[in-house]
């Protein structure tokens, strides 16, 4: 954690900022370790406070040892602008993408005349590369995941309602170790598959159906996301053939992945795949994006993805093909970028799975 205050710091002095506020839960236990749920960190050249409720003082001591505490009685906003009087800061910096509108009007009013800045981008950009630790909690998630995909297999067949499967794949990751679902997964059967975000819902499954199961595990803070489309019962040519597609350009997508490389340059390649087929039209969104504390976070692999591949960087490839009324295929793993290419954590079979 004194790591990463220090890198904090030296982003904090590129951008000229005297001290910053860190409002966004996951940043905040990012530079601080302290997993509560209310508080705020301040952070400058030589402070480091946390400011929070008397529910979490001695939690912040414990799990924050290198922050000093400052506990507040209900208004936080007040106890950071009078803080920030003691300690005789001149400008505070604010994560603009964090606070509500109304937030900030409070945190202005107790401001008072000290000048208070909108920033963007600070603390995000240094999660985007995982340490060892990091990565290993990332790649255990990864790993429930597989577990419970390999389990939840069992339980696939027509007749079943997409919701009784969300929940016994629910279950079947928290038996496996993670300590919830890290999204609302999604059990999409059918034409239904055609929705790249079909959250279970009551249909019943039936022979001749592709069934595409996104889900992954919450696990110690970090989440991992996994998706696999499976055929029940003897898949038609058209089934088979996007199925090839999809998981051509996915794994043509994983293989190109290296350092250097633009998250634009890796969504092309699995778009050229796609393209090249015919369906460019039925693949919309992007091909990945960073995992870790969050779900979706830095760098991004879409057409727009400026960020440079770095090692120990966390990304999904999740190409997908959807015709509406027919249905869908989507193929997602998660990897680590490595020094050379890069390390699937995500290990369930990639091969059509046809459960009869
Ligand atoms: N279901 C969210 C995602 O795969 O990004
Ligand atoms: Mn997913
Ligand atoms: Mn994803």
């Amino acid at each position: 954690m004194k790591e990463r205050l220090v890198r904090l710091r030296e982003k904090m002095s590129e951008k000229g900022l005297e001290a910053l506020l860190i409002s966004h839960p996951v940043n905040r236990r990012y530079i601080t370790g302290f997993t509560g749920t209310a508080g705020m960190a301040l952070v400058t050249e030589r402070d480091a406070v946390l400011v929070t409720d008397f529910r979490y003082v001695n939690q912040v001591r414990q799990q924050a040892p290198h922050f000093d505490v400052y506990r507040h009685d209900g208004d936080i906003f007040q106890a950071v602008a009078d803080l920030c009087r003691q300690r005789g800061f001149k400008s505070l910096a604010f994560e603009q993408d964090h606070l509500t509108y109304g937030e900030v009007v409070k945190l202005r009013k107790s401001m008072g005349n000290q000048e208070t800045v909108p920033v963007s981008q600070v603390v995000e950009p240094l999660r985007a590369v995982k340490d060892k630790e990091e990565q290993d909690v990332i790649r255990e998630a990864a790993a429930i995941a597989d577990r419970a995909f390999e389990r939840i297999l069992e339980e696939l067949r027509p007749g079943r309602t997409e919701r009784e499967i969300a929940l016994s794949l629910e279950i079947m990751l928290r038996e496996m170790g993670a300590d919830s679902s890290s999204f609302d997964m999604i059990v999409a059967s059918g034409p239904r598959s055609a929705f790249p975000h079909g959250v279970a819902s009551d249909r019943v499954m039936e022979k001749g159906d592709l069934v595409t199961l996104d889900f992954g595990a919450y696990y110690r803070g970090y989440c991992s996301d996994i998706t696999r489309t499976v055929a029940l019962g003897s898949p038609n040519d058209k089934q088979r053939e996007i199925y090839e597609v999809v998981r051509e350009a996915q794994q043509a997508a994983v293989d190109a992945i290296r350092p250097g490389l633009a998250g634009r340059e890796v969504d092309r390649v699995a778009r050229d795949r796609i393209k090249a087929h015919g369906y460019a039209e039925y693949f919309g969104h992007g091909t990945g994006h960073g995992l870790g504390l969050e779900l979706h976070e830095a760098p991004r692999l879409s057409p727009r993805g400026e960020d440079i591949l770095e090692p120990g960087m966390v990304v999904t490839v999740e190409p997908g093909i959807y015709l509406p009324d027919f249905g869908g295929v989507r193929i997602e793993d998660d990897v680590i970028v490595t020094e050379n290419g890069c390390e699937v954590l995500t290990k369930s079979p990639k091969h059509l799975i046809i459960i009869e």
